[in-house]
């Protein structure tokens, strides 16, 4: 994405210089982080067979209780697209700014594990992970190699829990659900103990996952969106980026290690 010369380089440059500073940086990632990895963000039309669903219609208890093999074939395309997808270089540099700055964490609402995959060490997966399975009753933990590969996108017929038989789900927070407990707890302590916080590729749609560049804010730290559209953030962001994850996160990096800002 051609950057108009400027601009953007300086935000780019008070970037880096805010984060040179930092004792700990938050990096809050929604579906936007993953768009040049190939994968469509949440709100992108549907492709292909699921273009007829909703989301909200597919992402619910009540979808899986009234069709459990559309919702876990659903979220079984989603695993080969993800699986079939590579971090992009903006995955990278987020795993750079490890070695540079004392405290790095990355805050997610994304489920398909590219932060993970890329390198990054510490991961909060607010809304859990297409690679965790659990039984829709009781929530015992079901081990992914186990659960059936699908032959072709279509419906697949979920396994059952080997400990009480209820069919087994995908680990991700659905529609109305509570995120979980332990990890909301580490990343509004983080959000609140923060320096900078990098708002990268979320609508700020999606509470309470929202909330986080707030709290972020109201403890001082420094507020920094990347994004190439307008969100809820950019209205009040100290530092908006309009460009992309996978342009602008290099040369965050790259102005943090004094190079020139190439290209
Ligand atoms: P959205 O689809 O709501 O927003 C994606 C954001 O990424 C938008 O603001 C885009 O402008 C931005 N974007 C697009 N391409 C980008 C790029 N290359 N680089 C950077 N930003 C880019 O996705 P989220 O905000 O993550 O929740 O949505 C949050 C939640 O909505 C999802 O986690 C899901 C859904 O309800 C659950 O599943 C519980």
């Amino acid at each position: 994405m051609p950057f108009p010369h400027g601009d953007v380089e300086n935000l780019i440059r008070e970037t880096a210089d805010a984060i040179r500073g930092a004792a700990l940086v938050v990096v809050a990632s929604g579906a936007g982080m993953s768009r040049e990895s190939g994968i469509p963000t949440f709100r992108d039309a549907l492709s292909g067979l699921w273009a007829s669903y909703d989301p909200e219609d597919l992402a619910t208890e009540p979808a899986f209780r009234r069709n459990p093999a559309r919702v876990f074939g659903w979220y079984a395309w989603r695993r080969r697209l993800v699986r079939a997808a590579l971090p992009h270089p903006g995955y990278a540099a987020l795993v750079e700014l490890e070695g540079r700055v004392p405290e790095v964490l990355v805050v997610t609402q994304n489920v398909d594990g590219l932060h993970r995959r890329a390198g990054s060490r510490r991961v909060l997966e607010l809304h859990g992970s297409l690679e965790q399975f659990f039984c829709l009753d009781a929530r015992h933990p079901f081990p992914a190699a186990a659960v059936p590969e699908p032959v072709a996108d279509g419906e697949l017929a979920p396994p059952a829990c080997d400990r009480c038989g209820s069919p087994i789900r995908p680990g991700v927070v659905w529609f109305g659900e509570m995120l979980p407990e332990r990890v909301v707890a580490e990343a509004w302590e983080a959000a609140a103990r923060c320096q900078v916080m990098l708002v990268v590729g979320t609508s700020g749609l999606v509470h309470p996952a929202a909330e986080l560049p707030r709290i972020a804010r109201d403890a001082g730290a420094r507020v920094i969106e990347v994004n190439p559209e307008p969100s809820e953030v950019s209205a009040w962001a100290d530092v908006v980026v309009r460009g992309t994850a996978a342009a602008v996160l290099p040369r965050v990096v790259a102005a943090l290690k004094g190079e020139a800002l190439k290209g």
